[in-house]
């Protein structure tokens, strides 16, 4: 990474105008200037990553579905365990991101992998329920997050892992109780278990 890339894309997240009428057709004019260079210079913004996914299961066989999964690199953390899952879905709504991700996928050879362009409060695999969910710093970007993780409880399958590693979670008045569940502090790293 150089100093310029570095400047380009503090650049476009600082004074680059976001443009689009819908939540999608905003985060691809938000990502499409810095697509080849967000993994660089997302390393050392957004910590946590590899310690959520080096401690999710990977059964042999099993479907993860990575929601907001940009450009795939947190799959990298799973280094060879990738291969022991029988179907990964990386889903997002900016194509840019995923074009990066399928670069990624033909570069690693990962023939489980693929990239589907969808809302994460809607996308459902075909056919399937899935034995891991992650949200890597996607959570805070969606607008319904609540509905994202309905719909992740949903489609997880009993015994199945929800993951979630993000900055701050939390609801503006949280009711009683719930407080010490939902606020916490960067980075959020958290374990949902169905039973
Ligand atoms: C900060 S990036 C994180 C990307 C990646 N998970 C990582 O850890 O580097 C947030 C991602 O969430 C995606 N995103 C935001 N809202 C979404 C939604 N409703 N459905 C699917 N993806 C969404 C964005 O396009 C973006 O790729």
């Amino acid at each position: 990474m150089t100093i310029a890339a570095d400047l380009r894309i503090l650049y476009r997240l600082a004074f680059a105008p976001v443009r689009g009428t819908t939540h999608a057709e905003r985060l691809e004019s938000f990502y499409h200037g810095q697509a080849t260079g967000y993994d660089d210079f997302r390393k050392r913004l957004l910590h946590g990553r590899e310690q959520l996914f080096s401690r999710l299961p990977t059964p042999k066989d099993g479907v993860w579905i990575d929601m907001g999964a940009g450009t795939g690199s947190n799959l990298e953390f799973l280094g060879d365990r990738v291969n022991a899952l029988g179907e990964i879905y990386l889903v997002d709504l900016a194509p840019s991101l995923l074009k990066v991700a399928r670069e990624r996928i033909t570069q690693k050879g990962w023939k489980n992998v693929v990239t589907v362009t969808a809302d994460a409060t809607r996308f459902a695999p075909p056919d399937t329920l899935a034995d891991v969910i992650t949200f890597s710093y996607s959570l805070t970007m969606i607008p319904d997050w609540f509905a994202a993780i309905e719909q992740a409880w949903h489609l997880l399958r009993p015994g199945g892992t929800i993951g979630i590693v993000d900055f701050y979670v939390a609801r503006k008045h949280p009711e009683a109780g719930s407080r010490e569940a939902l606020l916490v502090h960067a980075p959020l790293l958290a374990h949902l278990v169905r039973r």
